[in-house]
């Protein structure tokens, strides 16, 4: 495993693309997945300094329970089509919201989260779980940070064996 991360790049796009090969290299010959999300957050949140960076995972087919995060404290329970998150997981598609205040049903763990996107994690065609980033700034998010957050996820999918 390697022991720090060397981040390349000026860009949010030349950053995830020096850490994405890092990121797997990390969770290489280790196959704990909560340890494996544990770092992943923690890489995503050093390398590029979101606010927020968390998975929640679908249990019993009911609810979004929190998983490993990095940063504040957080609600711990979403229902299907509540939230950024359960509305993600409903609609199987990634969510970017430019102003929380604007997103109907937002769940507001922390005042200071401003921008949002949310990445169904996907394994045989079922959400299993979502990739949640908050900003403390607006507009933080674009097609950029989905292209690359949806690798990221896939990632995260492939290490669920089949
Ligand atoms: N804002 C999310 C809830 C999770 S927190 O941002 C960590 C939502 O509306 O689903």
């Amino acid at each position: 495993m390697a022991e720090e991360l060397h981040i390349k790049g000026e860009s949010r796009e030349e950053v995830y693309k020096s850490l994405i090969p890092q990121l797997k290299a990390l969770i290489d010959g280790e196959d704990d997945f909560v340890a494996n999300c544990a770092n992943m957050a923690a890489a995503l949140r050093q390398a590029l300094g979101f606010f927020w960076v968390g998975f929640y995972f679908v249990k019993n087919q009911e609810e979004l329970v929190l998983g490993p995060f990095q940063g504040d404290i957080a609600c711990t329970r979403i229902k299907i089509g509540k939230g950024v998150c359960g509305q993600s997981w409903e609609k199987s598609e990634t969510i970017i919201v430019d102003n929380v205040d604007e997103f109907p049903g937002h769940i507001a763990c922390s005042s200071a989260s401003k921008s949002e996107i949310v990445v169904p994690i996907i394994k045989a065609q079922t959400v299993i779980g979502v990739l949640d980033v908050d900003s403390d700034e607006l507009s933080d998010f674009s097609n950029i940070d989905k292209i690359y957050l949806e690798q990221i996820a896939l990632v995260i999918s492939d290490m669920i064996k089949s």
